[in-house]
């Protein structure tokens, strides 16, 4: 058996059997009742006639094809499934992406979903295919696209805006000029030495072509994949020329005329056995050490993990209570837990794999800052990743903390952290507000990966806080003008504001607008963390070089 830490369990106060506790559990059940509703929606795509026209062809869904193309039993860790929730686009984005076990080996997926709009490159599938291919360059794993798309999306709207009636042109210009950089990423990959592997399902127009022109490996499908720059009707309009699909970019023509097709398979699960053969000689080896502590299942129950949070975010909660309930035998080494105690720092493991831990106990302090600094430089000292569990309302604000250097403190922190090079995983298990978002690894700061809890909010601030500041504002405006100040008109508009702000904050509408990789049941935290970690042991763990660590 192997070696654990020698640091002892966690206790925790959680009180399972306590009113709070009762309250909380049912407010998440509650979310998690409303994701599942909205998984079901995402997996239904364009809808059961679209699907219905799949079958008729003999074609699988998207989710089938993925789940053939995995090993037996393997877990897939899905990527923004619920991308465009609240738009007018369909929930899900019209792709589906995630992280999968294909012959042994950690890959990406990225799948177009022929169901929404044939596959067209609507905002949202290009800003899930951008991810993809991040995760792939990050983690240096083998990237596989399951292509069947119209390309370009034709309809005249703008680029994923709520209210796409005003389809401002310069949005549409924006996006397609950005999405020439998905063919720069790709050729990029394969320049990494991180294989690409396309396989054809369907047509595949115009950018939907390029997908197989740049990768290193194509399977077609007989009588069903289909690439062209130019479908038979624009080819007439071009040039006049008359031709057909099969004989214009068929996959018996690429496969025996062009060359562009390596493998050439007689139907979909025979395109996905044969991906799955590709996979398999890739003689893929893991640059990261394997798993090296003992990887027992935490002692307190992350069952209980459903009751920790308040809806409402503004009672206080002891993350070791979540810590203790995601880390191997709930053991955690917690470092100078005396010092800047809001800032929780500490040693442990997840599924064996050794990771330091920062988590919030409410706002940061200066002292707080000071300590995560400096815990972020032992970890690359010493080539151990880190976690971070985001709770907090920022960084302490007042003349004491100006005077105690929090700004200072403060971007010690951040320094640390963006000058960190082993990998960052980050969760947001309740609030994420202000420059702590970025001092706590947020997206923004090149993590590996951020999930976020169902209950979990992310803003500049607090909608009260923002509603009050702009209505100091304007009071301190009318009294320069020596205007009287309509409080009535001003309660109002800060109503509002907290309205608008509260429901912006939450977590399904960052998740629908892809800024973090998915929302996740708490009770999932430790697999998917134990998920992440192994996929970045793809790439050495190597810790920052060049300074020692600084007593702070
Ligand atoms: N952009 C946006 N929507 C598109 C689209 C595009 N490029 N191509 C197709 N769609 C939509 C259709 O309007 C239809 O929408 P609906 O669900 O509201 O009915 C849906 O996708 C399915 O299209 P349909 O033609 O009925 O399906 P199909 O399976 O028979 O054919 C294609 C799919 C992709 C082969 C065919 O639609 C096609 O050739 N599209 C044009 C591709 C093209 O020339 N792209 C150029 C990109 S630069």
């Amino acid at each position: 058996m192997q070696q654990a830490l020698l640091a002892p369990p966690l206790r925790s106060n959680l009180d399972p059997r306590s009113p709070d506790f009762a309250e909380n559990r049912e407010a998440m059940l509650k979310k998690l009742e409303q994701l599942e509703a909205l998984l079901d929606e995402a997996e239904q795509g364009g809808g059961a006639h679209h699907h219905e026209r799949l079958a008729k062809r003999g074609k699988l869904p998207v989710r089938e094809r993925i789940a053939l193309a995995l090993d037996p039993d393997s877990p897939f860790l899905e990527i923004s499934s619920l991308a465009a929730y609240n738009s007018s686009y369909t929930i899900g984005g019209g792709a589906v992406m995630g992280i999968g076990i294909i012959a042994g080996v950690e890959c990406v997926i990225f799948a177009n979903d022929p169901t929404v709009l044939g596959g067209a490159l609507t905002p949202y599938v290009s800003k899930k295919w951008m991810r993809a291919l991040e995760i792939a360059r990050d983690n240096h794993i083998p990237y596989v696209s399951f292509v069947e798309s119209a390309g370009a999306d034709l309809r005249m709207r703008g680029a994923g805006e709520k209210n796409e009636s005003s389809s401002p042109a310069s949005a549409r210009v924006d996006h397609f000029a950005e999405s020439g950089r998905f063919f720069y990423e790709m050729t990029e990959l394969s320049k990494l030495d991180i294989p690409t592997v396309c396989v054809v399902f369907g047509s595949s127009t115009a950018g939907g072509a390029y997908q197989p022109g740049l990768s290193d490996y194509n399977v077609v499908i007989k009588e069903q994949s289909k690439i062209f720059l130019a479908g038979p009707p624009l080819v007439k309009m071009a040039t006049g020329e008359e031709s057909d699909d099969e004989t214009l970019g068929g996959a018996q023509m690429h496969a025996d005329v062009s060359g562009l097709g390596e493998y050439l398979a007689e139907d979909e699960p025979d395109a996905l056995r044969l991906c799955r053969e590709i996979v398999s000689h890739l003689n893929w080896r893991k640059a990261g050490p394997p798993p090296s502590l003992r990887a027992d299942p935490p002692l307190l129950d992350p069952e209980e993990l459903l009751g920790t949070m308040d809806p409402d975010l503004k009672r206080p909660v002891d993350i070791r209570d979540v810590i203790g309930r995601v880390v191997d035998g709930s053991r955690f080494e917690e470092f100078k837990p005396r010092y800047g105690p809001t800032l929780v720092c500490g040693f442990a493991s997840i599924h064996g794999y050794p990771v330091g831990i920062l988590g919030n106990n409410g706002v940061i302090y200066p002292e707080s800052a000071e300590k995560g600094a400096h815990f972020v430089q032992l970890c690359n000292q010493i080539d151990v990743p880190l976690v971070f569990l985001q709770n907090l309302t920022g960084f302490i604000v007042g003349r004491d903390y100006e005077h105690a250097g929090i700004i200072k403190k403060g971007s010690q922190l951040i320094n640390a952290v963006t000058n960190s090079t082993v990998p960052h995983l980050t969760v947001i298990v309740g609030a994420s507000y202000g420059a702590g978002t970025y001092a706590m690894s947020g997206r923004a700061f090149n993590n590996r990966f951020t999930f976020i809890w169902p209950s979990a909010k992310i803003a500049v601030m607090g909608g009260k806080q923002i509603a009050g500041v702009m209505s100091i504002v304007r009071r301190g405006q009318a009294a320069r003008k020596g205007e009287a100040f309509d409080e009535e008109a001003d309660a109002q508009i800060r109503a509002a504001v907290e309205d608008m702000q509260e429901k912006g904050s939450i977590a399904l509408e960052a998740s629908g607008a892809i800024s973090d990789d998915g929302i996740i049941d708490p009770r999932d935290t430790r697999t998917v963390l134990g998920i992440c970690l192994s996929v970045v042991r793809n790439t050495p763990i190597e810790g920052a070089e060049g300074y020692g660590v600084f007593r702070l």
